[in-house]
């Protein structure tokens, strides 16, 4: 695996690939690898000629100063597990080399800025956007690779494809999870192996609303959920919205509800996702 810290010459090396016919997938990472992220590599190497891999830990899509200063960083680890995957490149940049002019951050991301973690989180997704369209640039990928987790993040994604004309596939990864349900994040490197153990009533909870939703009231559904997690979750927002819209839903009739969630447990922040049809 190569290890590349340069702009200009990760520009080059993919130049001559992709001049040579290779197909280049790519995976954004923040580092503090786990199977989810193992999982697309694996998917990627089999059906692109390069898979390149990023870690960087964007400061500027955190709200929080301490949750950047706490972010879990495993350099030494994500290398060999990279390699073991058969990496091809791993782009590792500073911060001066992926942002050498202060991006802008005024993109006009509507309900996406308003709702769930855009509300909780304001900056963030901003923050988002100037980190993967730069990658973009820089990498021009056939196809770039995000995990289902996230699935606000990559409604995101895919509004930046849009909005700056990329000519680049967006890959959704279904969500890995633990054998208990917890859903795979690197964050989760700051739990507790109790915590690790408790965290999986938030995938409970997110079933509880999946099995009951149409059978029980919306707002009785959405107590009820919660009410699994107990005491030791400090939530954000428990909420159902349309996945296209990320609009509220009211009753159970929308055509495509999905659950989302966001709370701190052992003060690490978790999210997740279902659709509940
Ligand atoms: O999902 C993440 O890990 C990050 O938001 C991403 C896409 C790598 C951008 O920093």
């Amino acid at each position: 695996m190569q290890v590349i810290k340069s702009t200009k010459e990760l520009d080059n090396q993919l130049d001559q690939l992709k001049k040579d016919g290779h197909q280049v997938a790519f995976i954004a990472t923040m580092g503090a690898l786990h199977e989810g992220h193992l999982e697309m590599i694996k998917d990627a190497k089999q059906k692109y000629d390069t898979v390149v891999c990023s870690i960087f830990v964007n400061p500027f899509q955190f709200n929080r100063k301490e949750d950047f200063e706490t972010y879990p960083y495993r350099l030494e680890q994500d290398k060999a597990l990279l390699i073991k995957n058969r990496c091809d490149i791993l782009f590792l940049p500073s911060v001066d080399e992926m942002y050498p002019n202060k991006p802008k951050m005024d993109y006009k991301l509507g309900e996406l800025s308003t709702t769930l973690e855009g509300e909780h989180r304001p900056g963030h997704f901003a923050g988002v956007v100037a980190v993967v369209s730069r990658f973009f640039e820089i990498i021009k990928p056939t196809i770039a690779y995000f995990g289902e987790k996230d699935f606000q993040q990559v409604a995101v994604i895919k509004w930046l494809v849009k909005e700056f004309q990329f000519d680049i596939k967006v890959e959704v990864f279904s969500t890995v999870r633990d054998s208990n349900g917890l859903a795979l994040s690197s964050r989760n490197y700051n739990l507790s192996e109790e915590g690790k153990k408790k965290a999986s009533l938030i995938y409970k909870s997110l079933e509880y609303c999946r099995k009951n939703y149409k059978k029980e009231n919306l707002n009785q559904l959405l107590e009820k959920a919660k009410s699994i997690l107990g005491e030791d979750f400090k939530l954000d927002y428990f909420e159902v919205v349309d996945e296209e819209t990320f609009q509220t839903v009211k009753e159970a009739n929308q055509i495509k509800p999905r659950a989302f969630i966001a709370a701190y447990l052992e003060g690490v922040r978790l999210i997740d996702n279902m659709s509940l049809i």
